[in-house]
This record gives structure tokens, sequence and C-alpha cells, in this order.
């Protein structure tokens, strides 16, 4: 520039005597513009073509989403629609672009919908998810409603600020988990006709050990009582004999009884919940040795509980004093039991060494889970803590009318 500067000055103060460094000046000072100008041009080129590039690089990403993006003005219209949106909303770009946005969302969150985007507009946030927790509704050209979520973002002036919302149709999210819910409930409902059968099964082997041996034992005692008066007196080892003969009896008859009562106390049927349990209870502190107290309503409070609530009942405080003998290494246990306002109510709980963490879900041990089913397929809850004293807790709550089991 400088140079160019010093040869104009030299050709204007010299340009009448030397009319060639005038004409090589102009010549050159020519050549010189041209050039800049098409610097220019070339800069502003290279520059637009490049904001072109990654305008079509960010219409292929939001085109090839595969979730439905749509953008829309400051006046929610609609101005950008991709293919999963037109997948989604099965409606073609053309007819979307330029229609409200509204006529996406379901008539009665319409108004909603208008007041959370002015909300979302005055925030000033650049983006956020909608709806919370609850579950958005969205509405398909065809008029079926479907659930999304989304997140929204805003950019741009407030005169020219434009949305866009980014969702995501939960549909097969939610056919899922209804699938498992029924899954589930029909998984329940089974194992509780698997018990049902196998107590009716156990119910009918404890009576007929209980009748027809049981009479078989007796009418065998009568006998061997009516021999054994007619023994010979004399003859010693018969009479020794007849002895052991009874006595083996003696224990066959208490075995089929204890075999029996294990399967189904018939007390349960015969004499009701209250008894059958404190039976349980006396038998158990019997058995193992553990000093154990139960504490119970008066069987009246009973009378109206189902019978497959009294047996799930029965069986959960049996299966809790097994779990006592088998791994507390407690020497008290307490049980509790009662009834009030259509519920039944049950507490076992020793002094023992405490329930782990994570010991009630171990692979193989199905006491306590299956308890836990059987009272939540009958509509109540159970609970597993440490108790106060250190040991172990099992209480829980079930409607004494079952709704589930008939
Ligand atoms: N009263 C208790 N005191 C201490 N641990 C217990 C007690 N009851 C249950 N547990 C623990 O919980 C586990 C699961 O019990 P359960 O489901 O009844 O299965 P199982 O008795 O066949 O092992 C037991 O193996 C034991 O470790
Ligand atoms: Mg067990």
């Amino acid at each position: 520039m400088a140079a160019l500067l010093a040869a104009n000055t030299v050709a204007f103060l010299r340009g009448i005597d030397a009319p060639w460094l005038l004409g090589t000046v102009i010549l050159v000072d020519m050549l010189v513009v041209s050039l800049s100008v098409a610097a220019t041009l070339w800069a502003v080129a290279v520059w637009g073509g490049q904001s072109d590039v990654s305008e079509a690089r960010l219409a292929a990403i939001v085109e090839s989403a595969m979730d439905p993006i749509i953008t829309v003005d400051a006046q929610q219209t609609i101005v950008l629609f991709n293919r999963a949106a037109e997948l989604a909303f099965r409606c073609s770009r053309e007819q979307a672009i330029g229609v409200p946005l509204e006529r996406f969302i379901p008539q009665r969150f319409r108004a909603a919908h208008r007041g959370h985007l002015e909300g979302f507009d005055r925030t000033g946030e650049t983006s956020r998810r909608m709806g919370d927790s609850t579950t958005l509704w969205a509405l398909r050209a065809d008029g079926e409603e479907f659930p999304i979520e989304a997140s929204i973002s805003q950019a741009g002036e407030p005169s020219s600020r434009h949305f866009t919302v980014i969702l995501r149709d939960t549909t097969p999210r939610r056919q899922h988990e209804q699938m498992l819910l029924r899954q589930q409930r029909e998984l329940r409902e089974l194992s509780a006709r698997v018990l049902e059968a196998r107590e009716d099964e156990k119910t009918r082997i404890a009576r007929e050990l209980h009748d027809e041996l049981g009479q078989l034992l007796t009418a065998l005692k009568m006998d061997l009582a009516w021999l054994r008066e007619r023994l010979p007196a004399a003859d010693g080892e018969l009479a020794a004999r007849a002895a052991t003969m009874g006595a083996l009896l003696d224990r066959t008859v208490a075995s089929t009884r204890r075999i029996s009562a294990d399967l189904r106390p018939l007390m349960l049927d015969d004499l009701g919940l209250a008894d059958a349990a404190t039976w349980l209870v006396n038998d158990f502190a019997n058995r193992s040795g553990i000093a154990c107290e139960i504490e119970v309503a008066g069987d009246g409070a009973f009378a109206g509980v189902d019978g497959h609530v009294a047996t799930a009942i029965y069986r959960a405080v049996q299966e809790s004093l097994t779990n006592i003998a088998k791994h507390a290494r407690a020497s008290h246990a307490w049980v509790a039991l009662n009834a009030a306002d259509g519920q039944v109510y049950f507490e076992v709980e020793d002094d023992g060494r405490g329930i782990a963490a994570g010991d009630a879900d171990k692979q193989r041990a199905l006491g306590l889970k299956g308890m836990r089913e059987r009272v939540a397929y009958l509509g109540g809850t159970l609970e597993v803590t440490r108790a106060p004293r250190g040991g172990t807790r099992v209480s829980a709550r079930v409607p004494a009318r079952s709704g589930g089991a008939a």
C-alpha cells in the first residue's frame, strides 16, 4: 500500500513530464482494485457456503432422528415436522407445516398446554422436560390419542422465538408394562390356585389319617387289650410281648396324630383360627424348647374371617415359627393375633440374631416369598423387619374377606 501511495504521489507530481509513469500507475491501481473486489466476493461465497453446509447437516440429523421433532414459532404454528413426527402423528409434513400445534394435542389439554408454553417462554430457560412425572397425551391426525414423553427447548429473540419439542411415543412401553402387570397377576393367581389345591390335598390326607387310620388303630388297641386279658397269666414272655405291642400301638397313634396335625390342623376347620394358632404356638414351644407366648383375641373376633384367609395366616405363623427354630438362634418368641375393622393382623417376633438384609431374597428360599405372595394375593401386606429387641419381626395385615380367592 505504501509503495502504491508513493508511486501515485510521484506520478501526480511528474505526470506532465512522464505520461508513461502516469499510465502505469493508473493501470496498477485498477488491477489492485479489481483484485480486492474479487477477494471479497470469494470470501463471501465461502462463508455463505459453509453456513449452507451446516444447515443441511442439521436438517439431515433432525430428519433421521428416531424421535418426532416439531418446531413452532412464537404463534405456535408448526414450522418443522420431521420424518418420525410424520409417522407418529400419521400426518405428512405438507399437511402439518403452517398448522397450529394444537392440532396435535387432545382438546381437553389445549388450554393448559398454551399456558405451559407461555410460562416456559417467560422463565427464559433454554430447555426442560415437559409434564414432570405426569403422562402427557398427544393426538394423531386420525384422532387416536397416545401417551408421550417430551422435552422442549427455545431459541431466538422474543419476537422471533422458536420452540422445539422432541417427544417419544410411550405406547409400546405402556403396553409392555401392562403385559408385565397382567402376567404378574396371572402368576400370582396361579400360585394361589396351586397352594389351594395343595391345601385341599393336605386336608384330605390329614382327615383320612385322623379318621380312617385313627379308628383302625383304636380298634387294634381294643383287640389287643382283649387278648391281653385272656393271655395265660403264667407266660411272662407273652405278656411282655403284648405290652411292647401296646406301647408301639400308642406310639403309632401319637405319630399319626402328629403327622395329621402337621399336614393340617383339623382344629383350624373345627375350632377356628384362635385355638388352632394357640395349639400351634404351644406345640412349637414344646418341640423347639424356645419359650413362646401368644396373645390372641377371642375366637369371636375371627368369626367373619374367610377360610382361605385363616389358612394363609395359620401357614404364615407356622412358617415364621419354623424360621425361628431354623435360623434365629432365639430363646424367646412372641406371637400376636387379632382382628379389627375387617382386617386380621398378626405379628411373630423373636429375640434371635436378626435377619440380614437380602436374606429374604435368597434364591432358594421360598418361605418368606411365598408368605408375601399369598398375603398380597389376598389383598394384604407383609413386612419383615428387625425387631426393637434385636431379633426379627414378621408382621402382616390381611383383609378378613378375601376378594381374590373364591
Ligand atoms: N427369624 C429369623 N431370624 C433370622 N434369620 C431369618 C429368620 N427368618 C428368616 N431368616 C433368614 O431369611 C432366609 C429366608 O427365609 P425363608 O424364605 O423362610 O427360606 P428358608 O427358611 O427356606 O431358608 C433364611 O434362610 C434366613 O437366613
Ligand atoms: Mg423358611
